[in-house]
């Protein structure tokens, strides 16, 4: 029986050192350290065996179980470390690949444009105000004092989400953030001691219109308004803060000028033009050959809509501006198109 384990553990050895891999480690221990392996029929015979005999056939096959497992290990660990240096060598690191660029993310022109008006009126005391962009008709246009048959509440201006003429209030998409005046002054009220007036709020926001869709009109586009409402405010506030917006935005040596204009809630009422900053006043294909490109419209509160907001217009003046910043950005950039704004082309959009 001891010449019979020498034999096991020299075919082991021999199958042992054939053993290229895990698996066929794996089929290598089944065999040789398994439960039908010869080695464990030499335990199993053991009981029959003479008290003389079965000491010394024991412990060699104890020893011989042990130094197998032992010779396992070690040939586990030496295939393990040749296989480690072969996947090593074959996938080396090469440093001549070039990158891959990955692409970063960005804020959305509008956004970034939206945000430096933003920023300009915060410093100078505007504080940023929001309101729906579902509106009632009382608020887009009867408060701000649009005569009833006004052009600019036409159904075809107008997204409507009731149907008009089911009542006189139907609910449409804001055509204008200037709802917004009206819902900042009943929020900041005339009489609240934790709000005393002036009220200087700045409101961005989504509008929409029902406009046939080109280049020069799109059905939705940002607006910033912005308003101020207290006592003594004058048109001289009006000017010398939108000039110095105008300064802040588009330059220290930029020119404005006001144009006497006409909006429903405002009176007086002003566009501000800034100088050309594509020809510097010369005349080009941008400003049209005028030297002159419109940036916003704004007037002075408008006493009725000064009453609708909760306010006395005895007491209390104010003045109002909205502007748009996607025009700005394409006065900026002389994009010719306001249709890229909304078409999520990366290729536009990674220019900014
Ligand atoms: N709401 C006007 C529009 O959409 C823009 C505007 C003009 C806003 C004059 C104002 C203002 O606050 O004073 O065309």
């Amino acid at each position: 029986m001891l010449d019979q384990l020498s034999e096991i553990e020299k075919s082991a050895l021999v199958g042992l050192a054939d053993a290229q891999d895990e698996v066929a480690l794996e089929t290598w221990r089944v065999r040789n350290l398994g439960r039908s392996s010869d080695l464990m029929k030499v335990f199993a015979e053991l009981a029959g065996l003479s008290k003389a005999e079965r000491p010394a056939v024991g412990q060699a096959a104890n020893r011989l179980r042990t130094a197998l497992e032992a010779a396992m290990a070690e040939r586990l660990r030496e295939v393990r470390q040749r296989s480690l240096e072969r996947s090593l060598a074959e996938t080396r690191l090469d440093v001549t690949l070039p990158g891959r660029p990955y692409r970063r993310g960005r804020l959305h022109p509008s956004t970034q444009q939206l945000r430096r008006v933003l920023a300009i009126l915060a410093d100078m005391g505007f504080q940023v105000y929001t309101s729906p962009e579902v509106e009632t008709d009382e608020l887009n246009f009867q408060l701000l004092n649009f005569p009833p048959h006004h052009p600019a509440r036409e159904m075809q201006d107008s997204l409507y989400v009731e149907a008009p003429g089911r009542g006189d209030n139907p609910i449409l998409m804001r055509t204008h953030t200037s709802p917004g005046q009206i819902r900042a002054m009943r929020e900041y009220s005339a009489t609240d001691p934790k709000n005393p007036p002036p009220i200087r709020i700045a409101l961005p926001g989504m509008c929409f219109r029902h406009e046939q869709i080109t280049a020069r009109s799109e059905v939705q586009f940002n607006q910033v308004e912005g308003l101020a409402v207290g006592e003594r405010i004058t048109f001289s506030d009006l000017k010398g803060t939108l000039t110095n917006f105008a300064r802040r935005m588009f330059g220290q040596t930029a020119r404005v000028r006001f144009r006497a204009s006409y909006f429903p809630f405002t009176e007086p009422s002003a566009e501000m033009d800034v100088e050309c900053f594509v020809c510097g006043g010369n005349g080009c294909a941008v400003c049209k050959r005028s030297g002159w490109l419109e940036i916003l419209g704004s007037g002075m509160v408008h006493p009725t809509v000064l009453e609708n907001g909760g306010y006395d217009p005895r007491r209390f003046t104010g003045f109002a501006f909205g502007m748009g910043p996607e025009r700005q950005l394409m006065l900026r950039h002389r994009i010719e198109d306001i249709r890229y704004f909304w078409a999520n082309d990366l290729r536009f959009l990674e220019q900014f």
